[in-house]
């Protein structure tokens, strides 16, 4: 298996590699270039991250077939035999690729961006799970970001690559994405070993929103003392990309300071606005929140999480704004 490691490590950071110059380097690639520039990212954030374009029609794997055996290409994922044409494909042709790193920087697996819309072609594609990139266990930017924890104790939490990418451009580099599935357990534990304070900055969309509140359930039964998981939630229409591009760093940052809350707090919040002002409505909330409560992991929160849930409750009268929408992003 060591042996199999080592020409996993070495197909990926091959293929890394050729792909990045061809995207800094080949004139036929101008076309990835211009759609990057448009997006306000230049050379810098290019070769920070190694990202990489890939033809349409490429033909590496038959470079690499010298050197490594078909299976281990195939096994790398970046690969597949086309059962029909009976010839080997790349997975990620005619993509951006943007490689993602094992925590000491290698690359394991990609992530993968068409640069035109085309209705028969998904947006993304990521590398699928292999015998060394488990989707759950890693989470892009972390080899990165882990390095200033030394410095910052909170790091933001988002959904891609473009928003970890486009913050970094702005100067906020204490940022990860999880890989396009919910946010695992697994995640939570890597990254309180480095951070104190957990930012989940998702999309200000539906899918976001309703991403953030699995991502809450789930992680709230992790929460450990001195660690916090918070959430941010961004205007309409917006993710951390596009809104720090608009409005700019220092903006980014206040936007956080103030609208900012903590696991239990949006998840009251969200119960709360959908309780209407009725016993038998008031009795359904107290018992979810009661429930989610008791799947807290250590007593000390349980016991805390579960003294806020009640006290909230008991401040609700006939009067209080009980099922009032879209109060979330605001204190109460
Ligand atoms: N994703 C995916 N497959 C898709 C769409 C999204 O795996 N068809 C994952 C990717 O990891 C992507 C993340 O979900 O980075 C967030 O998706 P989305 O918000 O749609 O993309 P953005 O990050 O906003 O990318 P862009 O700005 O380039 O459109
Ligand atoms: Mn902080
Ligand atoms: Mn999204
Ligand atoms: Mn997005
Ligand atoms: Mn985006």
């Amino acid at each position: 298996r060591e042996k199999k490691l080592k020409e996993y490590l070495s197909i990926y950071s091959q293929y890394v590699d050729f792909y990045h110059d061809e995207l800094l380097k080949n004139k036929t690639n101008s076309n990835a270039r211009d759609y990057l520039k448009n997006r306000s990212l230049g050379k810098e954030e290019v070769k920070k991250f190694k990202i990489g374009y890939i033809k349409k029609n490429p033909n590496f794997f038959d470079k690499l077939k010298d050197e490594f055996s078909e299976q281990a290409l195939v096994e790398s994922g970046l690969f597949y035999l086309d059962e029909k044409k009976k010839i080997y494909l790349e997975r990620f042709r005619s993509r951006l690729i943007f490689p993602i790193n094992n925590i000491s920087g290698q690359p394991i697996a990609l992530g993968g961006r068409i640069i035109e819309k085309l209705d028969y072609l998904a947006k993304y594609i990521n590398s699928p799970e292999t015998a060394f990139f488990k989707k759950g266990s890693n989470l892009y930017n972390l080899d990165l970001a882990r390095k200033l924890s030394n410095k910052i104790d909170h790091v933001y939490l988002v959904e891609g690559y473009m928003d970890v990418v486009g913050l970094s451009k702005n100067g906020i580099e204490n940022v990860v994405a999880n890989l396009g599935t919910s946010l695992t357990d697994r995640q939570i534990s890597i990254l309180n070993q480095f951070f104190n304070d957990i930012i989940v900055s998702f999309d200000g969309d539906e899918s976001g929103y309703k991403a953030a509140l699995r991502a809450a359930e789930n992680s709230i039964k992790e929460l450990q003392p001195e660690k916090q998981i918070s959430f941010i939630f961004l205007p309409d229409g917006e993710d951390p990309d596009s809104y720090v591009n608009k409005n700019g760093k220092a903006n980014f940052i206040d936007f956080t300071k103030q609208a900012k809350i903590s696991i239990h707090q949006f998840i009251f919040n969200h119960y709360k606005q959908q309780t209407e002002n009725n016993p038998s409505s008031m009795a359904i909330f107290e018992k979810k929140l009661r429930s989610i409560a008791a799947t807290i992991k250590d007593d000390f929160i349980k016991k805390y999480v579960l003294e806020f849930f009640l006290e909230k409750i008991s401040l609700l009268t006939p009067h209080s704004n009980v099922g009032k929408k879209n109060f979330y992003t605001k204190k109460i």
